[in-house]
């Protein structure tokens, strides 16, 4: 190589670091929102889209463990614990890939948005996350079922699925069904239409999706104060979503289930329960996009959710001034409550390396009415 040719080749990786390197947070613990957040062996955590789960008396952070290159898995669901919410130790794969060929989880799925719970009944950790088959893009949209008797795994996968197959949400009404019965979404080549959204609304791709049982992509498991749990998803081309109620162990669903803001287009969502209120903290549809958040409040699980403003608050000032109206160029994966505190848990994606998408974790806030506010901060709670 030249002289010239060698010199100029390093100038240029020299500018191109400094315009894509992220400072990586200290290692006393202080991770600060915007930077690179390192586990106690000082790399990147490369666990998102996930949850945390305290047992006992450590957390333990699931997420998915991307490739730098690409969409599809290579490995697994991560896991790290910690006892301090500061320093995270790399526990490994809590889920691994299959590597016999035909697997719903051979190697070339995608797994996404990981979530752990504590089954109190059966002794055991159950992860449900959802599920694109080899191959086949987002087009599968299957939620997959694991169980495991440790919290760092190895979790065993049991299967996975679409939902509610031959099954009506349980409020729908026979009239509803029968408005429901005349939509035909093969008719509809022209989307986004006001005539089309409303037959999204009467249930369209409920309907089209009836016999094989519904979508379910973008996920969260949420165990409620009497032990029941349930899974939140988006169906119905991420226009609608469903919650579902799982059975006592958690493997399974019940077959009640219901839809939230039908045609709302909603995703990732993330749900907490405190006092009387439920609430859902989900994002528009923009791929790995941030959009503006948008928060639903309801007295039940079944609803009715009603829609109020988003809860960001602010401009995530350091880390490229994103401001509330793009939730700070994050989107949400879980609220975890710390005793008292509720955290909202982000990604801010880095579609061209997936494992370096940043974290970020903001205390929720409420007003005198007792309405979340998640005001921008730098520091992590
Ligand atoms: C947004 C979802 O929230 C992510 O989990 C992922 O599925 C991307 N879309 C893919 O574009």
């Amino acid at each position: 190589m030249k002289q010239g040719t060698w010199y100029k080749g390093i100038t240029m990786l020299a500018v191109w670091l400094a315009l894509t390197a992220v400072p990586l947070a200290a290692q006393d613990g202080s991770f600060k929102n915007g930077q690179l957040w390192p586990d106690t062996e000082g790399k990147h955590i490369n666990a998102h889209g996930g949850n945390i789960l305290r047992h006992v008396d450590t957390y333990y952070w699931y997420g998915e463990q991307r490739p730098d290159r690409g969409y599809t898995m290579d490995g697994g669901i991560a896991v790290y614990s910690s006892t301090d919410l500061r320093h995270w130790k790399n526990e490994g794969l809590a889920l691994q890939l299959s590597a016999e060929p035909g697997s719903d989880i051979e190697r070339g799925c995608i797994m996404e948005r990981p979530k752990v719970v504590w089954n109190e009944k059966t002794q055991r950790f159950v992860m449900l996350f959802h599920l694109e088959l080899k191959g086949k893009g987002y087009e599968a949209a299957r939620v997959g079922f694991a169980v495991s008797e440790h919290a760092t795994g190895p979790f065993r996968f049991i299967r996975s699925t679409r939902l509610h197959a031959g099954r009506w949400p349980f409020d729908m009404t026979e009239k509803d069904i029968e408005a429901a019965k005349q939509t035909n979404a093969a008719a509809w080549t022209k989307w986004w239409t006001p005539r089309w959204r409303r037959e999204v609304q009467k249930g369209m791709y409920l309907w089209r999706d009836f016999e094989g049982g519904q979508m379910s992509r973008d996920m969260t498991v949420f165990v409620d104060d009497d032990g029941r749990a349930y899974h939140i998803t988006s169906s119905q081309e991420n226009l609608t979503l469903l919650v579902s109620e799982l059975t006592d162990d958690f493997l399974d669903f019940t077959g009640k289930y219901n839809m939230v803001a039908p045609g709302g287009q909603n995703e990732a969502p993330c749900i907490f329960h405190r006092g009387e209120d439920y609430w859902l903290i989900c994002s528009g549809c923009t791929g790995w996009d941030p959009n503006e958040a948008r928060m639903f409040r309801s007295k039940s699980i079944w609803g009715p959710w009603t829609q109020l403003p988003s809860p960001f608050t602010g401009i995530a000032t350091g880390y490229r001034d994103m401001p509330a109206n793009k939730t700070f160029g994050a989107q949400g994966t879980f609220i975890f409550k710390n005793d008292t505190t509720y955290v909202f848990m982000a990604d801010i994606w880095n579609p061209r390396h997936l494992s370096r998408s940043l974290h970020l974790w903001l205390p929720i806030h409420f007003t005198e009415k007792e309405v979340p506010v998640i005001p921008w901060t730098t520091e992590t709670p």
